[in-house]
């Protein structure tokens, strides 16, 4: 099976095996992921917005523009990336997912990374974080890869921070920067 069928029969057992039946009713949809499964890079966020659920797309409200921003600051499209949630259906009125949402969807997310098997995760924001680098203050670590159980990691700020803290716009930027040396440095070490 192509990365591609793997993807959609996975999608497809998040609505057969009835995953959050609660936030199920009232969502659109799921927001199951975009961009490239061959991607060396996957973004993971928290979980989708208004905009997200409605047009069933992962980041494509203000805080997605502005991903989309950083993105061509290191001359990379959604096209070059993949780019996925935690939580798979919008939490309503946008509340924080619950920590019992997070644990029903994490095997979903582990098979989708099995799946698509990147060079690295990036983590937006510390929901996120915690699921794979528990125990870390985001605002010390953000920026700096982790390697784990033969994965690297790199902890990022959620792009939605920028949206109300100017300061962390050019924080998000400038860890952005660092991501094509990560990935060379990668890419030189699994040869
Ligand atoms: N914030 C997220 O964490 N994910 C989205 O898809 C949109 C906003």
């Amino acid at each position: 099976m192509s990365k591609q069928d793997q993807l959609a029969a996975l999608r497809a057992s998040i609505i057969k095996n009835k995953v959050c039946p609660d936030l199920a009713s009232q969502a659109t949809q799921v927001v199951f992921g975009d961009g490239n499964p061959d991607a060396d890079i996957v973004f993971i966020g928290e979980a989708p917005g208004k905009n997200e659920d409605l047009q069933g797309l992962p980041f494509v409200g203000a805080a997605g523009r502005f991903f989309d921003e950083m993105l061509e600051s290191i001359q990379l499209k959604r096209k070059d990336i993949y780019i996925t949630n935690i939580v798979k259906y919008r939490p309503p009125n946008n509340r924080d997912p619950l920590p019992e949402e997070k644990e029903e969807f994490l095997p979903y997310l582990r098979e989708q990374l099995d799946i698509i098997n990147p060079k690295m995760i990036v983590t937006l924001g510390r929901h996120s974080m915690e699921c794979f680098l528990p125990g870390l203050k985001i605002s010390q670590v953000h920026g700096q890869p982790k390697r784990k159980n033969g994965k690297v990691y790199l902890p990022l700020f959620h792009p939605a921070a920028a949206l109300y803290n100017g300061g962390m716009r050019q924080t998000l930027l400038d860890d952005f920067a660092r991501i094509p040396a990560i990935i060379k440095k990668i890419t030189i070490e699994s040869k």
